[in-house]
């Protein structure tokens, strides 16, 4: 074998191994799990192929073990797979397999071993090993793919165009695994995927987004991004972020390349944080720029008020990629709004107010912010971007001290709205609204100071200017 299994994998195997002899068909192991071994990468996915009918494999292997491990099975596509100790193990017939021209779905019929590896996606990805008794460990390569995984390229079996056409996602998946094992897609196959861009509609946002998001996870997201814009895959299903690209020169003055500019904010935040959201969130933070460009006779290029368009965009972005609509989304929203907040406040003489607002408005985000906003700081300039990170630096201590006095993060106003109807008789109203804002302001701006007496002043002086008394008892 050339790969190394553990003594559990390898039982596992042989086990495998001797229930196919015993129905009279052959297997191997193929796919991810002999590329990511052969590379030294974590892996948990067994895929088995085998001649003849891999359902049926299945379960015997399952009646093999005291426990026999619950097998599911799809009998449309073939496959079946079960749990055991920790891995997860397919089972597929292999297979001859086409795609109608305009349809995903596949005419499949059985197929000899190397059917099955020539209709896979890569030859990175069709290595195989076998597990028959005869030649047990033996490697099955007819397409160089230990070559290709050696000089860390990506090449189709087939003509990239079949092998595209067969299936477009592979195309996202080329990309995606250049992206994270630093592979080469060979220019051939690059040529295809471009020519080949539009074929990407038929495929479901749904699979499109995940190949997006382990893209996204990689230790360099960059890559993959920057491949999918010069593929221009990107064109087809994210518009909004190949917008960003591009210089515009108005007076001999341009503007930064955005997109460019947010690859890079992107990689200086996946260098600081594992979070995907975050990540998200600097992919999004300047996409309300080109909404907003504007040339400023004596002023040069403006993006005003870009943070509150993308703020407003996030939730149709994700949408339309079918990302999740919960508080992850409203997270990234609200990264967007706030990541100019922090960067202002190394501007002037910033007072304690300024500081205990922005507390106040990230709350729990906080942290996250502050690494958006420091990854935004990118310039060709060093010197500028060494004094923008000394400048950030004192923010960041600033407001590691008013926090420690303030407590403004997991700060509530000392007296509730629920407070104000008691106190007042009052139903929810715009009147609660108001005197609550009233209150919160003022402490905030340090106008009043942070307890229940000076916000209860305050409170009866703006409630007899809006004509309201509190009710008898309170
Ligand atoms: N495969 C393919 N075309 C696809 C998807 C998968 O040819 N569109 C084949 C490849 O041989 C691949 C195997 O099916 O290796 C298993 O697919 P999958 O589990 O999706 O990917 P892995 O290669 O195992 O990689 P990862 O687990 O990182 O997704």
């Amino acid at each position: 074998m050339d790969i190394v299994c553990t003594s559990e994998e390898l039982r596992l195997f042989r086990t495998i191994g001797d229930v196919a002899s015993a129905l009279n068909v052959s297997c191997y192991l193929i796919g991810g799990f002999v590329r990511d071994k052969i590379l030294g990468r974590p892996t948990k996915d067994v895929d088995i192929v085998c001649t003849g009918d891999g359902i049926a494999l299945a379960h015997a292997v399952s009646d093999t073990f005291p426990h026999k491990p619950h097998v599911s099975f799809f009998k449309t596509f073939g496959t079946a797979q079960f749990r055991q100790n920790g891995l997860d193990v397919e089972f597929v017939g292999a297979r001859k397999e086409s795609y109608s021209a305009d349809s995903r779905k596949p005419q499949v019929e059985p197929g000899t071993i190397q059917d099955d590896q020539l209709r896979r996606d890569f030859t990175i990805n069709a290595l195989a090993i076998s597990l028959n008794e005869s030649d047990f460990g033996k490697l099955i390569d007819p397409f160089n793919g230990m070559e290709d995984l050696a000089n860390r390229i990506i090449r189709t079996p087939l003509a990239p165009d079949a092998t595209f056409s067969d299936d477009p996602l592979r195309m996202m998946r080329a990309i995606r695994f250049a992206t994270q094992l630093h592979f080469t897609i060979l220019p051939g196959v690059f040529d295809s995927i471009h020519n080949n861009r539009e074929r990407i509609r038929i495929v479901s946002q749904e699979r499109i987004t995940d190949e997006l998001n382990k893209i996204m996870a990689a230790a360099k997201p960059s890559v993959g991004l920057d491949l999918l814009f010069r593929s221009a895959l990107l064109h087809e299903f994210f518009p909004q972020m190949t917008d960003l690209s591009g210089v515009e020169i108005v007076e001999g003055k341009g503007h930064k390349d955005n997109f460019y500019h947010t690859l890079q904010v992107i990689d200086n935040t996946a260098a600081k944080s594992d979070n995907l959201w975050l990540r998200w969130a600097a992919l999004l933070h300047d996409i309300g720029k080109p909404a907003t460009k504007k040339f400023e006779d004596g002023h040069g290029w403006t993006f005003h008020g870009h943070e509150v368009v993308g703020e407003r965009m996030t939730p149709r972005i994700f949408r339309q990629l079918k990302l999740p609509q919960n508080e992850k989304m409203k997270y990234v929203a609200k990264l967007v709004a706030l990541h100019l907040r922090p960067i202002s406040l190394t501007k002037e003489d910033i007072t304690d107010s300024a500081m205990r607002r922005l507390l106040f408005d990230a709350g729990e985000e906080l942290e996250d912010l502050m690494i958006l906003c420091e990854s935004d700081i990118t310039s060709k300039n060093r010197l500028k971007v060494r004094r923008y990170l000394e400048n950030f630096g004192l923010v960041k201590q600033r407001l590691k001290e008013v926090e420690e006095n303030d407590k403004i993060r997991s700060w509530q106003p000392p007296i509730s709205g629920e407070d104000i109807m008691q106190i007042f008789g009052l139903q929810p109203s715009r009147e609660v609204g108001v005197l609550k804002t009233t209150i919160r302001e003022a402490i905030l701006d340090g106008l009043i100071p942070n307890d229940r007496n000076a916000a209860y002043d305050l409170l009866l002086q703006k409630a007899s200017e809006l004509n309201l008394h509190p009710v008898a008892g309170k």
